[in-house]
């Protein structure tokens, strides 16, 4: 690998807007000042292409330990690399769960061996597990299940939300789905028969009331909080009227994801899909779908995440409700958000907004989300006139397949830079490089 690497003629998405300047990758870091460029030992004539930070996907299900049929840390992260992500942050629903100081720890030591790309792991909450939340360091933050989703983490009694908002420090992101209007539900369709069920059982008001619930308890007790996965307009006017509420950003402690998934299907796709395009939360009506685009170029939502979870497709073939929920994003998401840029959904500035600044900052990731001087240089060159097909066989995700399989997309990665380090270069990622625990820093 060389020691410096020069990217020529890209077009560079800075913080301020894009600028056609040149860039030096010199030990890791990220060099804008021009008059160092002549030294680089290799040099990658971009023009044509744009050069983006790279990708922090804040919600990622890998299934390593545990359920590494489905995904490892390896599968995902090559997956990752090939996709553009950098950094990956994953949640707490493996076996055994990360609900404890030491399986966090040993995650990270298992990532370490395995993660081709950048990782961190949120530490999941329990009805009992404060004492761990208060000592957890190396960590994004607490994952709180309060519908219960893969897996058997779930806190939906009021006392428990209340204690962990109340006595926990680092910031709290949640599975916002009502547990008790998701069994009534389950209860009046009998346990639902058919997939096309699964968005009346998890219906718009489970995800409302649950979301609802959450930011009041984060308002009351003044708590860093991040809504994953917001699939309901509903949301969307919760999100709005707490901006409206806290006008000054600077001081709004909420923030809030949505998915590709809840952006681009409907309940319309059960019937070419079926289980491929069963998630939780559900996915909902084309009318949720335009008023997540629009939360998303007007900043109520501020983050584009996969929830990437993979299943493999026997598990998936099983009839509802015994097909579990989830699909694979990671490898696509970027290449859909930058056809959605193609097709004029948003703009370029606001794809890295809401895929790189914007997840940094929340989670108080130091140094990266940024084309910064003295940044860490992961980087994704773009090519946004490439026009590729998404083909099951062509994944690199360990599940194998794709819901958008057989999909043609404008706008691709090409190459991806991980700490300085090329780990995909168009054709293949280079399976033997090995990425780094990400720093957080809750201060700021
Ligand atoms: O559909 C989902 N699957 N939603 C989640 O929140 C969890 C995920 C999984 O881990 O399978």
């Amino acid at each position: 690998m060389p020691a410096s690497t020069l990217i020529k003629n890209a077009i560079c998405q800075l913080p301020g807007g894009a600028e056609q300047i040149d860039v030096l990758i010199s030990q890791g870091k990220i060099l804008l000042d021009p008059a160092v460029h002549t030294s680089a030992e290799e040099t990658i004539d971009a023009a044509g292409l744009h050069l983006l930070p790279g990708v922090i996907d804040d919600q990622v299900h890998f299934r390593d330990p545990g359920l590494t049929h489905k995904e490892d840390l390896h599968t995902g992260s090559c997956a990752c690399a090939a996709g553009g992500i950098t950094t990956f942050l994953e949640m707490p629903n493996t076996k055994p769960a990360t609900i404890s100081c030491d399986a966090l720890h040993k995650k990270l030591d298992l990532a370490a061996g395995k993660s081709v790309v950048n990782y961190g792991f949120y530490i999941g909450a329990t009805p009992d597990n404060l004492a761990e939340l208060q000592q957890a360091k190396r960590t994004p933050g607490i994952k709180i299940f309060i519908g219960s989703s893969t897996g058997n983490l779930l806190v939906d009694q009021q006392e428990a939300l209340e204690r962990i908002f109340a006595e926990t420090t680092l910031p709290i992101c949640a599975h916002c789905e009502d547990e008790e209007t998701v069994r009534n539900n389950a209860a009046a369709y009998g346990g639902g028969k058919s997939v096309e069920d699964h968005s009346k059982i998890r219906n718009h008001e489970a995800a409302v009331i649950a979301t609802k619930r959450a930011i009041d308890l984060a308002v009351r007790h003044n708590h860093h909080f991040h809504v994953l996965h917001v699939s309901t307009a509903q949301e969307c006017e919760l999100l709005k009227e707490y901006q409206q509420r806290v006008s000054d950003p600077a001081k709004r402690l909420i923030s809030a994801e949505v998915c590709p998934h809840h952006l681009l299907f409907n309940v319309d796709d059960y019937q070419r899909l079926g289980s491929l395009v069963q998630m939780n939360p559900s996915i909902k009506t084309g009318e949720d779908n335009e008023r997540l685009w629009e939360a998303l170029r007007r900043g109520e939502i501020q983050v584009i995440a996969t929830d990437h979870a993979p299943h493999t497709l026997e598990e998936k073939d099983q009839p509802y409700p015994q097909s579990p929920s989830g699909l694979p994003a990671v490898e696509n998401s970027l290449a859909l958000m930058l056809d959605a840029v193609n097709r004029g959904r948003l703009t370029l500035d606001r794809l890295v907004e809401c895929m790189c600044e914007a997840p940094a900052e929340i989670w108080g990731i130091l140094n990266k989300g940024k084309i910064q001087h003295g940044y860490d240089a992961d980087l994704v060159l773009v090519d946004l006139n490439l026009k590729k097909t998404i083909l099951n066989e062509n994944q690199l995700t360990k599940a194998g397949w794709s819901p958008w399989h057989g999909v043609t997309l404008t706008g691709w990665p090409v190459k991806t830079w991980c700490n300085g380090v090329l780990v995909y270069d168009g054709k293949q990622v280079h399976r033997t490089l090995r990425g780094r625990e990400v720093e957080f820093d809750h201060s700021v």
